[in-house]
C-alpha cells in the first residue's frame, strides 16, 4: 500500500518524520499524475503535510542537532535555507492554478529540492540522533507531531468551527503558524 492512504503506524519521532518523508515524495507523484479536482486534493494534502513536517522539525529535530551534533550548527544552518528556500516556493505554488503548465514544471523542481532535503536530514541528523532523545521522550513527540497533523482539515469545510478548522483556508505560512502553536503547546 502506497504511503499516501497509510496511517503512520509509528511511535517514534525519528521514524514518524522519516515515514512523512515517504509520504511526501507519494503526495508529489499523485499531484503530478492527477488533474482536475484530484490534483486540487492533492495537492492540498502535500500542503497541509509539508507544513506540519517542515515545522515539526525546526521545532523538534534541528535545536537538537544544533546541540548534540559535531558541526551541528552548520548541519542546520543548511537545512533551515533548504526549508526556507521550500516554503518560499510552496506558497508560489499555491497561488497558482494547478491546472496551467507553469505549475508542474515548478512542482517538479521543488520534488527535487525537497526530496534531496530529506535525504540529507535522514543522512546528516535522523541517524545520528538516535540516542538524544529517551523512549518516552521520543513517543510524547511523535503524539505531538501526529496531533498537529491531525487538526489540520484535508480542506476547509462550510460551518467547521473550532481550533484548527480552518488552517489550510489560509496561505502554507499561515499553515506553518498554526502547526508551530500546536506543536509547542504539546511539547510544553
Ligand atoms: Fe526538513
Ligand atoms: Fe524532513
Amino acid at each position: 500500500m502506497s504511503a499516501v492512504t497509510t496511517n503512520a503506524p509509528v511511535q517514534d519521532v525519528i521514524e514518524l518524520l522519516r515515514f512523512q518523508h515517504e509520504q511526501i515524495r507519494d503526495l508529489f507523484d499523485l499531484v503530478g499524475k492527477s488533474s482536475g479536482r484530484a490534483r486540487e486534493e492533492a495537492f492540498h494534502r502535500l500542503v497541509r503535510l509539508l507544513a506540519v513536517h517542515e515545522t515539526a522539525e525546526e521545532e523538534i529535530v534541528h535545536p537538537v542537532a544544533r546541540r548534540a551534533l559535531p558541526g551541528g550548527e552548520e548541519i542546520v544552518a543548511d537545512r533551515l535555507a533548504e526549508e526556507r528556500a521550500a516554503k518560499e516556493a510552496l506558497t508560489e505554488l499555491y497561488g497558482m492554478d494547478t491546472g496551467e503548465p507553469e505549475f508542474l514544471a515548478r512542482l517538479d523542481r521543488l520534488r527535487d529540492d525537497v526530496l534531496a532535503h530529506a535525504r540529507a536530514e535522514e543522512r546528516e541528523e535522523f541517524s545520528r540522533l538516535r540516542d538524544a532523545f529517551s523512549d518516552a521522550q521520543r513517543r510524547a513527540l511523535a503524539g505531538a507531531v501526529k496531533a498537529a497533523e491531525a487538526s489540520a482539515p484535508t480542506r476547509p469545510h462550510p460551518g467547521a468551527q473550532g481550533a484548527g478548522a480552518n488552517l489550510l483556508a489560509g496561505p502554507p505560512l499561515a499553515v506553518m503558524d498554526r502547526a508551530r502553536d500546536l506543536i509547542r503547546d504539546a511539547l510544553k
